[in-house]
């Protein structure tokens, strides 16, 4: 065998059809080598409905697939022959596509002779730090997402325990919804941060949900009434008030951020915390989240939203440890990391 490993990541769990091809050291070298990593948005065909329709983007990712993974395969200068898998996202996220994307791997697979894998969205996002940067197992996880927002300790691929979820919405789902009610566009996140650069975040007083209560969990569904509230009155037009409103609300999810985390290396001691998924992506969080006094790792803002490489990289995790999938996989709408909460839920 070679003593590289080279492996296909293919992402299509929502918006973004992406390719990436990832080659690291086949033994425990924790370091992989981005050499092609490639993605389609689909912002326009989603815009006019102002948010993600799950039909439109099935269609779109069975459009585009087959050009993103020849052009990945391109500027990797590799052939099927020369990968040593096929690593596709197979869940949760928006079933239509990820049935595309899986069948493509598979297909992909069967027809090379070649090891598939089945990766978990948000292990992709989990494990996405170790691609760029050493970090060792185990380690604080803040997982932080359009969909998702969780505290966990990560011990390996598969390996997972959650301390904490979002009882409600997911942060970054928090920053679209505050982005949209002061016509901002979408996706939400990057306007709001460019936004509240030149904000004042003393100016409004908005609630700091769970804040300095017991345990990990999260909740932003009270933060978006909040923000809507404070909204309502606002002068149309008033760019100095938006910049105000988003910079204060930037500053409540940093601070309720920082408590939550606070609290989890409380219950479960880590040298490292790692910061991932889309909203990780926010220079200012990233910021309030190095004040907690431990090793922040945080991987490259555009590693941070979905991407095929971080996909790659977890199936390269998997199969170093020998993790393959069958054929018959069948793809997961909803996929918890932590076995026992998947267990609870089934
Ligand atoms: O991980 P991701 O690309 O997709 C999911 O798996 O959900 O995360 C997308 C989310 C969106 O809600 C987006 O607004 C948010 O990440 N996001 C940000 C930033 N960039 C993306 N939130 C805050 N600040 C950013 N710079
Ligand atoms: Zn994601």
């Amino acid at each position: 065998m070679r003593m590289t490993l080279r492996l296909l990541g293919i992402e299509t769990s929502c918006d973004e059809t992406a390719v990436a091809v990832v080659e690291a050291g086949a033994a425990d070298r924790p370091l992989g080598r981005i050499l092609a990593n490639v993605i389609y948005s689909q912002l326009t065909e989603h815009r006019r409905f102002g948010g993600v329709v799950p039909e439109i983007a099935a269609r779109a990712h069975l459009e585009r697939l087959d050009g993103l993974v020849e052009q990945a395969l391109g500027e990797a200068e590799l052939g099927f022959g020369e990968l040593d898998g096929i690593a596709a996202t197979g869940g949760p996220g928006l079933i239509g596509g990820v049935m595309v994307g899986v069948m493509t791997a598979k297909a992909i697979a069967f027809a090379h002779d070649k090891p598939f894998l089945a990766i978990n969205h948000l292990e992709g996002h989990a494990l996405s730090a170790r691609l760029t940067e050493p970090v060792e197992f185990p380690y604080l996880l803040l997982l932080v997402s359009g969909g998702h927002c969780q505290l966990l300790t990560v011990r390996g691929p598969g390996d997972f325990t959650r301390l904490g979820t979002t009882i409600d919405d997911a942060a970054g789902e928090c920053f679209d919804k505050t982005a949209k009610l002061l016509g901002l566009g979408f996706p939400g996140g990057p306007a709001v941060e460019r936004a509240a650069r030149t904000g004042d975040a003393s100016r409004f007083k908005l609630p700091r949900p769970m804040w300095r209560k017991p345990g990990c969990d999260f909740s932003f569904s009270g933060l978006k009434t909040a923000v809507r509230l404070a909204v309502e009155p606002l002068p149309k037009n008033d760019p100095q008030a938006i910049a105000d409103l988003c910079a204060s609300f930037q500053r409540t999810v940093g601070d309720v951020l920082v408590d939550r985390c606070s609290n989890a290396l409380a219950l479960a001691p880590s040298e490292t915390l790692v910061v991932a998924g889309g909203v990780a992506a926010n220079t200012y969080l990233r910021g309030r989240l190095e004040g907690l006094g431990v090793r922040l790792v945080a991987p490259p803002i555009k590693l941070c939203t979905d991407n095929g490489a971080m996909i790659a990289w977890a199936g390269i995790e998997r199969l170093r440890r020998g993790m393959t999938d069958a054929l018959d996989f069948a793809p997961r709408p909803r996929w918890p990391l932590d076995a026992r909460v998947a267990a609870r839920a089934a």
